[in-house]
């Protein structure tokens, strides 16, 4: 059952299996709007209502969804539209819940958006390892052509979309917008450099508009009711409610829904119950494993909003809190984000594929006794040297929140190293990384 304390709208009803069906979700008024956009609106009406409303994307960057949707150019050309789903950042399970409970919500959000770009072809890309999602999306879609809600001549409006359900191989890589076309077009998903940007040359080089699963899940009820109403909720800068996951070391870890703005102190103690039997809470990660951590004292009493977390020197990203609590080893903590991201760089740039490999053995030495006090300085620069040197943010996502890490708890690092002893002497060391003699020969 939903807690009383949240604001329900894209979970609304998410209890009731049969929203899963197109008779479950009609008898909620779905597909209404769709069907009233398809008839009754042009191009630049559903525009407005989504640019108005402030809507921000919910995929991490928080760009403006009406915004990007009006970059695209205007004409004949094949225009198409991508659903980013392959939520894959640590902490984020948000979308998987989206979809799972509500896949048509999704879906009318997507056609109604495609209306907006003028796209004629439509994609969800869907994490490989989302299985159950991706099949219940797929009973809905066919479920939807088979209402006349997608494929030609939807209600005999002489507008077209199709929609297909693809699944990824489990690239974390492939959630950067530009890998992820890469992926749907049959290469490696690898980065591509910007601009252009995929609003003017996306998939196949035609334009193509990407959003997230819980940006586009917006859509409907924002053109059922109008920007006004979407404004409504949240503040002025971040408008809407966010589902947010919230996990790690508090009592009820999952997603809530809420309007933005709300006291983060709220979320996590209200909502998930705060910390475990006596326990603290050190810090948290406020937008997933890519946002700078923020130290409890910080971060507790700000409002959950883009604006408040981006003057706080952080981020709400993908709306995904990861709380640490007093049992956490900051530097462990850090060395285990860092290897996420080293195994997860694509390896085109430098920045990252070196950066993330040298934090990882940088890190390891501290927390295994090797490193001195002058590392710390040196993992710092490393990290100062990767933002903003990067083809895409794969690399700024570890180098923000582990250059925060050690900035934010030096000390901690500090007696990491201490208790695992001096440093060790170079004849040590190499006895260490080679083994003992007799081992050595042994293998030979
Ligand atoms: C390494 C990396 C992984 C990403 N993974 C995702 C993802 O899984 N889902 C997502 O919506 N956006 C992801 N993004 C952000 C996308 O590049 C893009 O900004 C987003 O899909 C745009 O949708 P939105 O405007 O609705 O947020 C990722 C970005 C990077 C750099
Ligand atoms: S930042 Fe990392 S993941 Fe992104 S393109 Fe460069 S090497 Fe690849």
């Amino acid at each position: 059952m939903p807690d009383p304390r949240e604001t329900r709208v894209l979970l609304e009803h998410a209890e009731d299996p049969a929203l899963r069906t197109i008779a479950g979700y009609k008898g909620y008024g779905g597909y209404a709007t769709l069907e009233r956009s398809y008839r009754e609106m042009e191009q630049d009406e559903v525009l407005k209502e989504l640019e108005d409303s402030g809507l921000r994307g919910r995929g991490g960057a928080g760009f403006s969804m009406g915004k990007k949707a009006s970059f695209l150019p205007r004409g004949e050309m094949a225009k198409y539209l991508c659903c980013n789903a392959d939520e894959s950042e640590p902490g984020a399970f948000k979308d998987r819940e989206l979809m799972q409970r509500n896949p048509h919500q999704l879906i009318e959000g997507i056609a109604i958006a495609a209306l907006a770009a003028d796209a004629g072809h439509a994609f969800i890309f869907i994490r490989g390892e989302y299985d159950a999602q991706a099949d219940i999306l797929d009973a809905a879609v066919a479920e939807a052509y088979e209402a006349g809600y997608l494929g030609t001549n939807i209600l005999s409006t002489h507008r077209d979309l199709e929609l297909v359900v693809h699944r990824g191989a489990g690239a974390y890589i492939c959630g950067e917008e530009t890998a992820l076309l890469d992926a749907l077009e049959g290469k490696r998903g690898n980065p591509r450099l910007k601009p252009p940007f995929p609003a003017v040359q996306g998939l196949y080089g035609g334009p193509t508009l990407i959003n997230n699963v819980e940006t586009l899940s917006n859509v409907p009820r924002i053109v059922a009711n109008g920007a006004e109403w979407f404004r409504g909720f949240g503040t002025e800068q971040s408008p809407g409610t966010k589902v947010v996951s919230i996990s790690g070391g508090v009592r009820r870890p999952g997603n809530y829904e809420v309007e933005l703005g709300i006291p983060t102190r709220e979320l996590i103690y209200g909502l998930a119950g705060g910390p475990r039997e006596g326990r603290e809470i050190k810090a948290f990660f406020p937008g997933g494993s890519s946002s700078p951590v923020l130290t409890a004292a910080e971060g507790l009493d700000l409002p959950y909003s883009f604006e408040a977390m981006a003057e706080a020197g952080s981020m709400l990203g993908s709306g995904s809190i990861i709380v640490a609590d007093d049992r956490v080893s900051i530097p462990h903590l850090a060395l285990r984000t860092a290897r996420f991201y080293h195994h997860e760089s694509c390896g085109k740039c430098t920045p990252c594929r070196e950066g993330t490999n040298w934090t990882v053995k940088m890190l390891e030495r501290m927390v295994h006794g090797e490193a001195t006090p002058m590392d710390l300085d040196i993992v710092s620069s490393v990290q100062e040297n990767i933002i903003g040197h990067c083809l895409c943010v794969l690399g700024d996502s570890m180098a923000m929140p582990v250059g925060a890490m050690v900035r934010k708890f030096r000390d901690e690092f500090e007696q990491v190293m201490a208790a695992a002893g001096p440093p060790l002497d170079d004849e040590t060391r190499l006895a260490a990384v080679q083994g003992p003699a007799e081992t050595l020969g042994a293998s030979i």
